[in-house]
Order: structure tokens, then sequence, then C-alpha cells
């Protein structure tokens, strides 16, 4: 396995390799990122892994400097699944000078997740951009706990033809339901034992989908009352249409369920599909 640190050094070593697989990650590595990558290494010669904590998706009073960096245990593990590539990158790498062009997805981008993080999504979709174009995979994966990222990046590609295929993976979870997340590690035991309410909340929200409830705006608030009950600040608890995030009128039968919500310091998300 390669560690490259540069844009040039990973550009050389890719030169040799016209059948890649890619899995963007920013690293502080759990089941969840070794799962994407266990999707990924079948599909391809080569498998990169990157690890870099991007700025220009975090907001000013958000965690970026305290966001859990952790190379060296994230390449031991690696290493064990059998990535050939990782490339992680220094900011000044990436951002050599400051990045004044931008990738400006579409309205999705300010609904849920984006009217809570303005600007998250165009720095998400402006580094994936620039990732694919020094990695040039055929096909990249990405989690559906990040249901709304995976769907932004699913039209980006689609509306840049690139040439690269986007593989969406199932949530990996504790056993206990929580969906896994590198920041749980914010969480102290008190909240960790708290935070797979969020699942069940959602678990029941779906529950009552499946068993035909068309309130949705019911399921959404009954949700938010379970968790504020319980010492949570729910930022969103949305029943939207999977295709496209918009809030689903009677026909519709593909359904995910998403929230966002603060427990202590620590804002969790997570989402459920619901297919009636
Ligand atoms: P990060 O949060 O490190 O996640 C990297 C990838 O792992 C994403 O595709 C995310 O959806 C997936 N992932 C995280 N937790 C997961 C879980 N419990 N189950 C399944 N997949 C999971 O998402 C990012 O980084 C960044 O926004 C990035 C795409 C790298 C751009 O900076």
């Amino acid at each position: 396995m390669d560690i490259i640190h540069s844009a040039a050094a990973l550009r050389e070593r890719l030169r040799r390799e016209p059948n890649n697989v890619f899995v963007p990650t920013m690293g502080n590595l759990h089941e969840g990122h070794i799962e994407l990558i266990r999707i990924a290494k079948p599909r391809a010669a080569c498998t990169v892994v990157s690890i870099f904590v991007n700025r220009l998706q975090f907001g000013p009073r958000e965690d970026f400097d305290r966001y859990p960096r952790t190379l060296s245990v994230d390449a031991a593990r690696l290493q064990e699944v059998g990535v050939d590539v990782v490339f992680a990158p220094d900011e000044h790498e990436i951002y050599p000078e400051p990045q004044t062009f931008v990738v400006e997805p579409s309205d999705l981008q300010h609904i849920l997740e984006g009217a809570h993080r303005p600007g998250h999504f165009r720095g998400v979709a402006t580094v994936v951009l620039k990732l694919f174009n020094l990695v040039w995979p055929h096909s990249a994966i990405f989690g559906k706990k990040d249901y709304q990222q995976y769907l932004v990046l699913r039209d980006m590609v689609k509306q840049f033809a690139l040439p690269i295929e986007i593989i969406p993976a199932e949530t990996v979870r504790a056993s206990d339901g929580l969906a896994l997340s590198s920041r749980n590690a914010y969480l102290t035991p008190e909240e960790r034992a708290e935070a797979p309410r969020l699942y069940r909340v959602l678990r029941e929200g779906q529950r009552q989908l499946r068993e035909g409830a068309h309130d949705y705006q019911r399921v959404e608030l009954e949700a938010m009352a379970e968790l504020a009950h319980n010492g949570w600040r729910p930022d969103y608890i949305a029943v939207r249409r999977q295709a496209d995030l918009q809030p689903p009128s009677n026909g519709d039968s593909d359904l995910v369920i998403l929230a966002a919500a603060r427990i202590g310091r620590t804002r969790l998300i997570d989402n459920v599909e619901v297919t009636r």
C-alpha cells in the first residue's frame, strides 16, 4: 500500500492504473468506511482511499479544528483491508491558493442539511470534483448515512457528464442501532447511551409509514417531540421522497425519513428508507 501526500505523486502513481475505484473520506475510519472499501475492492484492480478533512465544507462555528485526525491508525487499518493507494494530502496540496471556482449544486443543497449548514454541499461537491480529477476513478462509493450528500454527488456526476459511477452503500450501525460516525467520538458515556434513540424514533416513523400513515407532518412532529422530551435539540425530522428529497405526495412509494439532532455539543444525523 502506498501512502501519498502530494497531488503530483498521486498522478504519477495512478498513471499506470487505468482501472481504479475510489472511496473519499475525512479519516478517523470506522466500520462504515471499511464497508465502503469492501464494496469497492472487487470492482477494480486498484482501490484508492482519500483522507482529507475538507475545510471548505465546514461552517465557521463547526468542528473543523476538533475533527479527529488519526492518520497512522487509519493507514494501518487500510493496509489490513487491502487498499492499494491512500491519498492523504496536506491542505495546501488541495487548496494551494484560495478556491475561487466552486461547484454550485442545485437547490437540493439548500434544504434539510443545507438549511442548517449553509455552504456545506458546495464545499463537499467542490472537493469531491477536485478529488475525482486527481484520481479519475471509474466508480466511487458513498454511504447512504449521508443521504443528501449522496444525492448531491449523484446529481453532480450526471450534470457534468463525469464518466464515474456513483455507488451507494447501506448505513453501518453499532449493535444498539446508532449509525457509526466519526462524530460519535464526541459523545460522553451518558450521551452515547442515549444516542441510539435517534435511530429508534426513525424506526418508529418507518413503522407508521409502512402501516399506511399519510399524515407525514404528524409522524415528523411525534418523532421530534420524543427526542426533545429526552433532552435532544432536533434540527429536523422530515419524511421525503428518496428521489429528490422533496415532500412526498400521496402516490409516492419510495420515501426516506431524514433526521438531524443535537445531543449535548454533538450533532448527529441519520435516516431510514421506507418503500411501501
Ligand atoms: P466522511 O464523513 O469521512 O465519510 C466518508 C464516507 O463514508 C461517506 O460516503 C459517508 O457517507 C460514509 N459513511 C460514514 N459513516 C457511514 C456509516 N455508518 N455507514 C456507511 N457509510 C458511512 O462524507 C465525507 O467524509 C465527506 O463529506 C467527503 C465525501 C469525504 C468529502 O469531503
